[in-house]
C-alpha cells in the first residue's frame, strides 16, 4: 500500500497500459482517476478499480483543466495517453504528424501544465510519462511517433530540473512492444504488420512481448516513495530492447 492517501490521474486510462496502471495504483492504495476521451471505457476501468472516471482530451488544455478541477489536484500524474499511425515516413502526411504531436507531445505539455502549480504549492508531486523505446532508438514505420516520444523524455528531464526544489519528481518509462490494442492494431496492416510485431519481439533479449502489468509495476515504483531519489530518468521496460 505504498500509495495510500495519494490521488492519481492516469490519462488514456481506458487503454491497455492505462487500465493496468489504474488497477496497480488502486491496489497500492491510491485514489485513482481514469481520464480518457473514451468515457465509457474510462467508466468500465474505474468501476473495476473502485476509482473514478473523467472525460478528458489531452489535446485540449481547457479539457484537461476542467478534468483536474473536477477531481481536485492530483499528487500523481501518469501521462499515458498516446497513439501511433503506422507508415513509412514518405507515405505520411502533415495531418498525421499534427495528430501525433497533438496527442503524444502537446498532450503531455497540457496535462503537466494543468497539475504543476498545485503540486508546487503542495511541495509534493510525482509525474510519470509513458514514452517508448522508439523515442530512444527510433522505430521503423513510426518516425513521427519516435520524435514525439523522444520529445517527452527531454521534457521530463527539464521538468525534473525545474521541479526538484518543490519536492516533485518527473520521470519517463520507455516500454518496448507491449501486448495492447495499440500494438496489436498493427495486424490491420496484414503481413507487414505481423512482421513488425515479430521484429520488435525479436529485438528484445527476452524474445517475447511485454504485458501491461509489467509497465504498471514500473509506474507504481516511480510514483511511490521507493523512488524519492529518482528524477529525470528514463526506465526501460522492454525486455532489454533499448539497452546500450
Ligand atoms: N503498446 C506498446 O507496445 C507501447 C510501447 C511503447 C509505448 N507505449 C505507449 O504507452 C501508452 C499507452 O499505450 P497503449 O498501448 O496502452 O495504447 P491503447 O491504444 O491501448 O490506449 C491508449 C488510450 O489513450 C486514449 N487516448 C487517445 N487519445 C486521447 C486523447 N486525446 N485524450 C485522452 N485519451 C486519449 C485512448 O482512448 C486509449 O484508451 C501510449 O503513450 C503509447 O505510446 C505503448
Amino acid at each position: 500500500m505504498r500509495l495510500e492517501g495519494r490521488k492519481a490521474l492516469v490519462t488514456g486510462g481506458a487503454g491497455g497500459i492505462g487500465a493496468a496502471t489504474v488497477a496497480r495504483l488502486a491496489a497500492e492504495g491510491a485514489e485513482v482517476w481514469v481520464g480518457d476521451v473514451d468515457l465509457a471505457g474510462a467508466e468500465r476501468v474505474a468501476g473495476e478499480a473502485a476509482g473514478h472516471a473523467v472525460e478528458l482530451d489531452v489535446t485540449s488544455l481547457e479539457s484537461v483543466k476542467a478534468a483536474v478541477t473536477a477531481m481536485g489536484a492530483p499528487d500523481i500524474l501518469v501521462n499515458n495517453a498516446g497513439t501511433d499511425e503506422f507508415g513509412f515516413f514518405t507515405y505520411t502526411t502533415p495531418e498525421q504528424w499534427q495528430r501525433l504531436v497533438a496527442i503524444n507531445l502537446m498532450g503531455v505539455f497540457n496535462c503537466t501544465h494543468a497539475v504543476l502549480p498545485a503540486m508546487q504549492e503542495a511541495g509534493y508531486g510525482r509525474i510519470v510519462t509513458i514514452s517508448s523505446e522508439a523515442g530512444r532508438v527510433g522505430s521503423k514505420g513510426s518516425a513521427v511517433y519516435s520524435a514525439t516520444k523522444g520529445g517527452v523524455v527531454a521534457f521530463m528531464k527539464a521538468i525534473a530540473r525545474e521541479s526538484a526544489r518543490y519536492g516533485i519528481t518527473a520521470n519517463s518509462i520507455a516500454p518496448g512492444p507491449i501486448e495492447t490494442p495499440l500494438l496489436m492494431g498493427a495486424k490491420e496492416f496484414g503481413e507487414i504488420g505481423e512482421k513488425v510485431i515479430e521484429t520488435m519481439k525479436g529485438a528484445t533479449q527476452m524474445k517475447r512481448l511485454g504485458q501491461p502489468d509489467e509497465v504498471a509495476a514500473a509506474v507504481a515504483f516511480l510514483a511511490s516513495d521507493d523512488a524519492t531519489y529518482v528524477t529525470g530518468e528514463t526506465l526501460g521496460v522492454s525486455g532489454g530492447l533499448g539497452m546500450v
